[in-house]
Order: structure tokens, then sequence, then C-alpha cells
């Protein structure tokens, strides 16, 4: 499983990639917002400026909602680096937008995602990738998870190459309960991935090697 961080925070950006398992990078308006990114430019560079700090995917969200608008942003968010994955809302100028960009070859995250037949309707446009936001579906006792699975099956079934990436992650259990409902990538906060790492008997037992270590070296 793939790993990308949900983030526009350029240090937490360069602690995922400096340990080594990062695969991509996920941003939407309200990431970029938080960073206090702000004016079409700043937003532009601030996206090339993660694109050098990674190596995979890096996705960059259209702000318009009609398709004319979506496909004019996408084709400048595709041109500022070969990285960039343009990232469309799953409305219906949105699918007609993934369906023109696949046309043209440029790769798309379809977002927003929230039950399977939006999911398939991605798929079937061309979407590189599917979005379901597994902690909103969670808040309102929807589980998210399952979700996953339901996708994940149905793109295996019928033969679809696009990727399940799930997001609105939350925290270290979704990324394993992700593992086992065949989710192809996982897009998480830095504390998420980090929380994989986290094992009380790896603590007593290094400390317990350093301690027998130390009574004959010390
Ligand atoms: O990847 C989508 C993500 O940024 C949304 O997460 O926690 O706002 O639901 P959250």
């Amino acid at each position: 499983m793939k790993f990308f961080i949900d983030t526009a925070n350029l240090d937490q950006i360069k602690e995922a990639q400096d340990l080594g398992i990062l695969d991509g990078v996920t941003t939407n308006p309200s990431l970029m917002a938080k960073e206090g990114i702000k004016g079409v430019d700043k937003i532009k560079q601030h996206y090339v400026d993660i694109c050098n700090i990674v190596d995979g995917d890096v996705s960059a969200e259209v702000i318009a909602t009609d398709f004319e608008g979506m496909i004019k942003e996408g084709e400048e968010l595709a041109a500022l680096h070969p990285q960039i994955v343009v990232k469309i809302p799953c409305i219906k100028a949105g699918i007609k937008a993934i369906k023109y960009l696949s046309s043209k070859d440029i790769r798309t995250n379809c977002t927003l995602i929230f039950s399977a037949g939006q999911a398939l309707l991605a798929a079937k446009a061309g979407a590189t990738y599917v979005s379901p936001f597994i902690g909103r579906l969670d808040d309102i006792g929807t589980d998210g998870i399952d979700l996953i699975a339901q996708i994940a099956d149905m793109f295996n079934r019928y033969g679809f190459e696009t990727e399940v990436l799930a997001a609105s992650i939350r925290h270290t259990m979704h990324i394993l309960q992700c593992i086992e409902a065949g989710a192809d990538v996982a897009t998480c906060p830095l504390k998420a991935i980090t929380g994989l790492l986290n094992h009380p008997l790896t603590d007593k037992g290094l400390e317990q090697f350093l301690a027998d270590y130390n009574k004959l070296n010390g």
C-alpha cells in the first residue's frame, strides 16, 4: 500500500520524505488555507515547492465548479509539474471534466467520494484515483472502512485501473483497517503514519538490549 501525506505543511512533508516511506502528497483548499497560502500565484508556487520535496504524485485541487472552469484550471495545474494530479470534486461537471482531462492524458483524483456509485462514475470517466473520505463518514455514524472495501472489491471485480485512495484518515487504526479493506493508497496526517511505529515491547526490548550491552561494556 502506498503512503501519501495529507497536508500542505512543507515541514511535515519534508519529515515524511526524510523517513523514506513517502509515495505522494494530497492537499485541498482547506489544508492550503491552514498554511496561510493565498492568491493564485502563491498557491501554484506552493504546489511546485511540494513537488520539489517529494518524488511521487501531488494532488492539487481545482476551485471551479463548472466544466469549463474545471478543465481550464486542471490544465493549468497539470502544466505546473509532471507530478501534479488534478483533484476534482465528485459532481456532475467534475465527472465530465475527469473524462475530458483523462482523454488528454492528465491524471485526476476524484475527491469528496462518499458512495460506491460515485466511485463507479469517477472510475468510468477515467480517474487515476478516487478519494473516499472515511473519517467524515465515521463522523456521521456510517462505517467509512466498509466503503473502502466495497469500492476496492468493485474495482477488482470489473478490472478498473483506478486506484482507491483512502482519505480523511484521522488515526493510525484507520491505516491498518485500510490495508485489510484493500485500499491502494492511504493519505494520512503525519501523526497517523508515525503512530505505526509505536509499540511498548519495542521500547522495552531496546532498553533491555542496551542495559545488557552496558553491563559488559559500560
Ligand atoms: O484527504 C481529505 C482530508 O484532507 C479531509 O480530512 O479530516 O478534514 O475529514 P478531514
